[in-house]
């Protein structure tokens, strides 16, 4: 069985920004939300003195750590208020979005947020947008839209270009003057693109992440759409022999919150079943192969 990792599988630099924030920061200090979606390097992090916190309520003095999803502007307000030093590891890419939600409001546009609602990202645009955004998440929901002279598109950083492709196809007919920004980030469309490849390349893909973050989430759902059987794991752990009867090639890729150690940990566990399966396909070549392909710089490093 040979194991494949895809280009760009791991850390984007916004998240590697923020974990190099709160590594360096003076401790202790709090984290506004666990710092990035994946329970093992939050575990870490809490070992060093990063404390997750629900709300700035819990936190009365000392220093904040605002995630790179950021936050709303009342936040920022309420932390200064309060006398905390702010450590901002916003990414730029949300920053931009950030920004370009608060000039659109102030121009009294009609926005629509492409995005998942409930998430901390969608959520602080929202605000940015001086609360009145929309936010839609599909096309299907543009049905229950009405006709608009004028209205701006943005869209949550980590969500596929097809969903932004398909809510502005619904919107075309719908307004006369549609403004569209294209604030997905780079590093999300390229770890996408060369996850779709992969997958169409191989029998099995893994996508390594956590489960409640939203980036790993649509990467596994993308591999899914080109009709390879995809398997999401947080762990090494979590791999079934079962899985792979058979396979021949298996393609891995992690979100933009999995650190390289958990994606070489998956890489090295499909060697160990490769070998145990009993591939009679040179199963040594595969293990070169994986071996190459994990010495090749991370995604983080190409994505700066
Ligand atoms: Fe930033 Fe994109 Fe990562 S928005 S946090 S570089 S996935």
């Amino acid at each position: 069985m040979d194991v494949f990792v895809a280009d760009y599988a791991g850390f984007c630099s916004g998240v590697a920004r923020a974990v190099k924030k709160a590594e360096i920061a003076p401790k202790p200090v709090a984290s506004l939300g666990p710092l990035i979606h994946n329970p093992q390097v939050v575990e870490k992090l809490a070992a060093q003195g990063v404390r997750p916190v629900a709300s700035l309520e819990e936190v009365e003095e000392g220093r904040i750590l605002i995630r790179s999803h950021g936050v709303p502007p009342q936040v920022l307000e309420q932390a200064r208020a309060k006398g905390l030093e702010i450590i901002d590891a916003t990414c730029p890419f949300v920053r931009r979005a950030q920004e370009l939600a608060q000039e659109l409001a102030s121009q009294g546009l009609e926005i629509i947020i492409v995005g998942d609602p409930e998430h901390a990202e969608v959520r602080g645009l929202v605000e940015w947008a001086q609360g009145k955004a929309k936010v839609i998440s599909s096309a299907a929901e543009v049905e229950n839209l009405p006709q608009s002279s004028r209205r701006a598109v943005i869209v949550q950083t980590t969500q596929p270009q097809e969903t932004l492709q398909a809510v502005v196809a619904a919107l075309l007919p719908k307004t006369a003057e549609l403004w569209v920004y294209n604030t997905i980030c780079e590093a999300t469309r390229r770890r996408q693109e060369a996850a779709v490849r992969l997958a169409r390349q191989v029998d099995i893909m893994v996508v390594v992440g956590g489960r409640n973050s939203a980036n790993t989430r649509h990467l596994a759902e993308l591999c899914r759409n080109t009709g390879t059987p995809t398997y999401h794991v947080e762990k090494a752990g979590e791999l079934r022999s079962e899985w792979f009867a058979g396979a021949q090639k298996v393609g891995v890729t992690g979100g933009a919150s999995t650190p390289a150690w958990i994606i070489e940990e998956v890489v090295k566990m499909l060697q160990h079943l490769s070998e145990s399966i009993k591939e009679p396909k040179t199963p040594e070549v595969g293990v070169e192969r994986a071996e190459a392909l994990l010495s090749k710089p991370n995604g983080e490093a190409r994505d700066t």
